[in-house]
């Protein structure tokens, strides 16, 4: 893994226990999300509905799933699918998350469940679709965290994988850069009053291993046809991958 700043230790470190922090910010969550991708999140999610619609999946887990705006957003498109699960460690996270689920009147295909990434709760072999937004960055190891996935997965499944990335365009990424260093923290520690969370933002992203070098991790984790996609100028990253 790539580091600007700190050793591999300290970025262990720093991903140790992480959904403890998104406990705090969890009020803000959704609304920083927005604002701070200046709306793109919501068309980056809309993204991996789309790849999902006219597969025919009635099975899905959505891992490190927060507050559950994906998940939310994949059951309300894709009407084959009967039972969703979305999976966290922040307790504040899932709560909100529950709140949403009423709201949109989907209980009845729709759980949340408290659990590790890294150790999921759920049988081998048993969910056709596998998603995971923004969360991969968080795990303490990756390669464990795909592994898990690529076992609860059925043979003939996907695995939907969307995370930020870094730019490939040079001058897009100074801009981009400038922005995820210096504006980004200022405007997250103010609106969550929590100034570690998005100084931890910025330092994952720039560490996290993307493109083809995060394709190589899932295939040495056993997914096969693997494919990435670039969104918004690579500012995220969409990677589907099957078994
Ligand atoms: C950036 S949020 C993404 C939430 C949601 N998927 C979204 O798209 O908005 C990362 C989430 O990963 C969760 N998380 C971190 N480590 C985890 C782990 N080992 N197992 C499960 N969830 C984890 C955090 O609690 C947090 O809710």
């Amino acid at each position: 893994m790539k580091s600007r700043n700190d050793t591999p230790a300290e970025n262990e470190q720093s991903r140790k226990n992480i959904w403890s922090m998104f406990d705090q910010i969890a009020h803000r969550y959704d609304f920083l999300n927005h604002s701070l991708s200046l709306g793109q999140d919501i068309i980056w999610r809309s993204q991996v509905s789309k790849c999902i619609s006219g597969k025919g999946f009635s099975t899905f887990l959505d891992i490190a799933t927060g507050t559950g705006d994906q998940l939310i957003r994949i059951v309300n498109k894709v009407n084959t699918i009967q039972h969703a699960i979305g999976l966290d460690m922040s307790i504040n996270m899932l709560n909100i998350g529950m709140k949403k689920i009423a709201n949109q009147n989907i209980q009845n295909r729709t759980a949340l469940i408290h659990g590790d990434a890294l150790n999921l709760p759920i049988d081998s072999d048993s969910v056709e679709l596998v998603t995971i937004s923004f969360g991969i960055r968080n795990v303490i190891d990756v390669s464990e965290a795909l592994k898990e996935m690529f076992r609860v997965m059925k043979t003939g499944g996907m695995v939907i994988i969307l995370e930020f990335s870094i730019p490939k365009n040079r001058l897009f990424r100074i801009f981009y850069l400038f922005y995820l260093r210096n504006i980004l923290p200022v405007i997250g520690s103010l609106i969550s009053g929590n100034k570690k969370a998005y100084t931890y933002l910025n330092k994952t992203i720039e560490t996290f291993p993307c493109g083809n070098e995060f394709c190589d991790i899932m295939k040495k984790s056993g997914f096969t046809n693997i494919s990435a996609k670039p969104l918004t100028f690579g500012i995220a990253t969409l990677y589907r991958a099957g078994k």
